[in-house]
């Protein structure tokens, strides 16, 4: 067994494995604010390890995880993949394209194959708004949602409010602006689930045309004015217009978006001084976010977000293999 790198050990012993009740993570809506900030002091133990020479913990070794992705992904996959061999589990990579198989016929037998494999831990990523749930329901191991259609993406809002506390300590009382394709963003709906949950005070900046109907309802303040959107908010958390979400014309030119709400320094001083910016990447650079604002070590927290993301991951899968043997689940 690898010997555990000191810091690590030290940290680790500040917290324990988080005792999960769920055995899956489908969205943010399922867990409380215990859950929440169990999982975040959790990762926060874990994130030391990736400085460390030897970054392996033997905590899930025997266990197996599938990735098991629908969508492209760079970051989101390989988080999952480096967190899973970070924790001493096998890990195997599927990259599923989308086939002309209707889609919920290809993930109902592509589950019922993965399951006569026995994984210990399924991530999925997948077009459609529920297919994480419904995979839940076809497997008998934990299902982790990394992604499904417009609806959630819950480890993003996790690695999100890690950084956040990174950053800025606590995140109650924060002024948060989320802005750009609402619409299209599961990251939206899962960061506004539990950043309210913490706290902080939301809001939902984006035109018309791209603010789901009843974002109003979210518990999220919503605005169409960039400039009065982050008015003196701590958190600019910008969002990527999803091209391949739209099947119309949802605005005239890119060149027009980037005047309206394109995040340059020029908005960026309406919000509070020493705000930070945030992006789940990838990036449309001159679209949603100018690289003058989003290469800045001073006010962007992008790589830190990638950083907290392995960290977060690590803490998940965690709690859900704990929580597998706990219940006895197979
Ligand atoms: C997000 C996603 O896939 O929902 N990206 C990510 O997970 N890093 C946001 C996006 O694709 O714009």
């Amino acid at each position: 067994m690898a010997e555990r790198p000191s810091g690590v050990k030290k940290n680790e012993a500040r917290t324990s494995p988080v005792r999960f009740r769920h055995k899956h993570l489908l969205a943010i809506s399922d867990l409380d604010r215990f859950e929440i900030e169990s999982l975040l002091a959790r990762a926060e133990a874990f994130a030391p390890l990736a400085e460390q020479k030897i970054k392996k913990l033997d905590t899930l070794r025997g266990r197996t995880l599938i990735n098991l992705f629908f969508e492209n992904s760079t970051r989101t996959q390989s988080s999952f993949e480096l967190a899973g061999k970070r924790m001493g589990a096998d890990v195997v990579n599927m990259s599923v394209k989308s086939s002309s198989v209707a889609k919920g016929e290809t993930l109902i037998d592509t589950a019922t194959t993965l399951n006569a494999m026995r994984p210990d831990l399924l991530v999925i990523r997948h077009g459609a708004s529920g297919a994480a749930e419904l995979l839940s329901q076809k497997v008998d191991c934990a299902v982790i949602n990394a992604g499904d259609g417009k609806h959630e993406h819950p480890t993003q809002a996790l690695l999100d409010a890690l950084t956040i506390r990174d950053r800025l300590g606590a995140i109650e009382g924060l002024v948060i602006a989320i802005c750009g394709d609402i619409l299209h963003s599961r990251v939206a709906r899962s960061n506004v689930a539990l950043l309210t949950m913490l706290g902080a005070r939301v809001r939902l900046v984006g035109p018309p045309t791209l603010m789901p109907a009843g974002a109003d309802r979210w518990g999220a303040k919503v605005f169409h004015d960039m400039r009065q959107g982050i008015k003196d908010a701590d958190v600019v958390m910008m969002l990527r217009v999803q091209r391949e979400r739209m099947d119309g014309g949802f605005f005239p030119s890119a060149r027009e978006f980037f005047w309206f709400y394109g995040l340059d320094e020029d908005k960026l001083k309406f919000a509070k001084p020493g705000a930070v910016v945030m992006h789940p990447g990838p990036m449309n650079r001159g679209v949603e976010i100018d690289s003058g604002v989003a290469d800045n070590p001073n006010i962007s927290l992008i790589e830190t977000q990638v950083r907290m993301g392995v960290a977060v991951r690590m803490a998940v899968l965690e709690a859900l293999a704990e929580s597998g043997s706990n219940a006895g689940a197979r």
